[in-house]
């Protein structure tokens, strides 16, 4: 007969830094000059699934540092499992709900840029109220970029993007700006994320939006 000691699950691997959650953190507000150990700028993106917008964005840019936020576990960790692998000294995921993490943990005027790539559609309309969107998420947007930051998003559901277009465009400080051109890929994982990859393979069309964040209310 097994021992109860061998048929027991796996111990979960400790990622940290580059995995953390709450529990790992200082109380709040976050400090990003303690949390990275330097004064470079920060960009988030919420809802960063298998990672490779912040794999790709933190190799090509090493003088910026990146925080992912993922609420599933499973996707953050295999995330960070490819930033453990590299030592990415510019690169982490926070394991947590960024409905929570953004008033409780982001400080004011802190981002230089906030990325929401592919937010789940929550396509019934009883379910629409879990979206990340939401007037809230812009409200929250305007008040950790810094003026001149940047506001990305980008999605393969028309509707919700004319809800999102709508959302930003009711906020006084942003105004939009031309997103980036859809790119041609150079390789197989040559794509801003995992959903746009997955997305475009299956011929789909691509949203996207850009605002800046003002520094006065126009
Ligand atoms: C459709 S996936 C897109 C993942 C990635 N952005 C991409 O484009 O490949 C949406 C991701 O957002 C995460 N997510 C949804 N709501 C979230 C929340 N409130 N806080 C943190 N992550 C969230 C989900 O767990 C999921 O990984």
């Amino acid at each position: 007969m097994k021992s109860t000691l061998s048929m027991s699950a796996p111990p979960i691997p400790d990622l940290r830094p580059w995995f953390v959650t709450l529990e790992d953190l200082p109380p709040p507000p976050l400090d990003w000059k303690a949390y990275f150990g330097n004064a470079q700028p920060v960009e988030l993106e919420i809802g960063s699934g298998r990672g490779l917008f912040l794999v790709t964005a933190g190799t090509a840019n090493p003088q910026t540092n990146f925080l992912g936020i993922e609420y599933d576990f499973k996707e953050g960790r295999r995330a960070a499992r490819r930033l453990q692998k590299r030592a990415f000294p510019n690169v982490r995921i926070l394991g947590a709900d960024a409905r929570i993490a953004l008033p409780k943990y982001i400080p004011d005027a802190s981002l230089s840029a906030l990325h929401v790539y592919f937010p789940d559609p929550w396509w019934k309309r009883r379910h629409h109220k879990r979206r990340i969107w939401n007037a809230e998420l812009v409200a929250q947007a305007a008040r950790i970029l810094q003026p001149g930051g940047l506001l990305h998003a980008w999605t393969d559901v028309e509707e919700y993007f004319a809800v999102i277009l709508e959302l930003v465009a009711a906020h006084p400080a942003f105004l939009e700006r031309p997103p980036s051109n859809e790119k041609q890929p150079e390789h197989d994982m040559d794509y801003r994320t995992s959903f746009e990859r997955k997305k475009r393979k299956a011929g789909l069309p691509i949203f996207r939006a850009l605002w800046e964040r003002q520094s006065q209310p126009q």
